[in-house]
């Protein structure tokens, strides 16, 4: 052999075994070494691991807490040190510097937009703002008090039957998401309908009618003027408000593999329409864990109702009953970069509007959960939505408003990874596996043979028994 070959194989042996897992398979003995890459291992290198009846070894992972999957180039977490970055810019430099659209933009399409494309980009977006006729009479049909989150899901999904020309479902043999033009031109649409979904389904419950998206109004002061403009001729939203939510929607576009996130890829990858995947997204988003956080913080600041009374919610919250909503974060194990620049929205807005009295509340709750050993070992600081509620009542926002001032910037976050799967080599169908433990092989009863199954008794029995306790 080649000295220099021979060499080059000692150096990549060395290499292999800095960066390797070496397993041994107590079931037959057998060594496995695996290469370790950016921190994780191979699904399909731990599957070379079998039992004697040859199956893989699996992993098991509820909640995806330890995998990896997928490959991703927009946004960059380090959650113990506090870091956020969008393709590469901090998010701090973002919130001050840009603007929603524009960042849109870059999480979109990779970079920051020249004058020249973002001219074009705004353009595009607002000229798609308006909804078919069809759409904004069905959005009537919704129940006075239904909650905005069910109409934007509902509405988003209906979507999707209006817009045949791009649904796989429809173009058998045809692949439309590998058209960049057909694409974009999807992106405008939910880009720029979004915000007009959102206002639609806020004067739906509040029972007024709907004012077209106007001319001459940037993103933002669309949004706010669809939402509150009566029949003011001069509609003008405070420019301060429009700068709060501007930073605010920045903050909240992109979050790498959260839950709704996940959601995307996850219904991206069966092949669904956009349309139908932002719907998915949005539902998974509604969650009161997730994007339905900002409205859980404001009822539980409500309910706690004065200063005098944390530490009793405190005392509950530790003991297991209930959480401490707007704290913790699965990745997040530091401060929040995004909560401390929403910290500071909170004067700028206050200085407008006036301040919200639950502020006062939450700050003091923050103040003491900071300095209490549950919280501390459990590493739980305010996430994004701990203030976001705070600042969105002082505006006026209806509390279940909330969860859909999360959904309007995310939109842009899922239509960057959407963009991304289907540009990505590696996509796959997802398709995870499960742990069974349920019965196998049973015979099959006739209905006259059959008995009660215990879980069916006892939950009839304890709905019975509430509704007996209520009367
Ligand atoms: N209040 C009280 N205890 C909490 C909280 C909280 N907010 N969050 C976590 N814990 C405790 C858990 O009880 C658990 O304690 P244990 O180890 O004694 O059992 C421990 O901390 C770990 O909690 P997990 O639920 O395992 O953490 P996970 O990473 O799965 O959950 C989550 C993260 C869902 C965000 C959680 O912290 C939570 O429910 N927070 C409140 C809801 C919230 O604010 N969500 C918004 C998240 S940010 C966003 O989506 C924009």
């Amino acid at each position: 052999m080649d000295n220099s070959v021979h060499r080059l194989q000692i150096i990549q042996s060395h290499l292999l075994a800095r960066s390797s897992l070496t397993i041994t398979d107590n079931r037959n003995g057998k060594t496995l070494e695996v290469p370790i890459k950016n921190g994780f291992v191979l699904g399909k290198d731990m599957g070379k691991l079998k039992n004697q009846e040859g199956e893989n070894l699996m992993v098991y992972d509820p909640g995806y807490m330890q995998t990896v999957c997928c490959t991703s180039r927009i946004s960059y977490i380090d959650g113990d040190k506090g870091i956020l970055e969008y393709r590469g810019y901090p998010i701090e430099e973002l919130a001050e510097k840009s603007s929603f659209l524009e960042v849109a933009f870059l999480l979109i399409n990779g970079e920051l937009p020249t004058k020249m494309q973002f001219e074009k980009w705004e353009h595009k977006i607002l000229h798609h703002t308006y909804l078919h006729t069809d759409i904004s009479r069905m959005m009537k049909n919704f129940h006075y008090d239904a909650h905005p989150m069910g109409v934007l899901v509902s509405t988003m999904s209906a979507m999707s039957t209006f817009q045949p020309e791009q649904n796989p479902a429809l173009l058998p043999g045809m692949d439309p998401y590998k058209d960049t033009l057909l694409m974009n031109k999807q992106i405008y649409r939910i880009m720029g309908r979004i915000i007009t979904v959102a206002a639609y389904a806020y004067r739906n419950r509040i029972g007024r009618p709907f004012n077209e998206p106007a001319q001459g109004l940037n993103y933002i002061e669309n949004f706010l003027y669809m939402m509150d403009r009566l029949n003011e001729g001069n509609y003008k939203s405070h420019p301060k408000l429009v700068r709060a939510l501007d930073v605010l929607f920045i903050l909240h576009a992109e979050h790498e593999l959260n839950c709704s996130t996940a959601a995307m890829r996850h219904l991206a990858s069966s092949e669904v329409d956009v349309y139908t995947c932002i719907a998915g997204a949005a539902a998974a988003l509604y969650g009161r864990k997730h994007g339905g956080a900002n409205e859980a913080v404001l009822r539980m600041l409500e309910e706690i109702g004065s200063v005098s009374n944390i530490p009793s919610f405190l005392e509950k919250v530790k003991a297991g009953k209930g959480r401490l909503m707007g704290f913790g974060h699965r990745v997040y194990k530091n401060y929040d970069p995004r909560a401390i620049i929403v910290r500071k929205i909170a004067d700028d807005v206050f200085s407008v509007c006036g301040k919200e009295p639950l502020i006062d509340i939450a700050m003091e709750l923050e103040r003491i959960a900071l300095t209490d050993k549950y919280f501390i070992d459990r590493k739980l600081y305010p996430n994004v939505d701990f203030y976001t509620g705070v600042i969105y009542k002082s505006m006026g926002f209806p509390t279940d408003m909330f969860p859909v001032l999360f959904t309007i910037p995310r939109v842009a976050g899922w239509l960057a990874h959407w963009k991304e799967f289907h540009a990505d080599p590696e996509n796959k169908i997802v398709r995870p596996r499960q742990n069974y433990i349920g019965k196998r092989t049973r015979d099959y009863v006739p209905v006259d043979k059959r008995q009660k199954s215990d879980f069916f008794l006892s939950s009839v029995t304890s709905t019975r028994a509430k509704r007996r306790e209520v009367n």
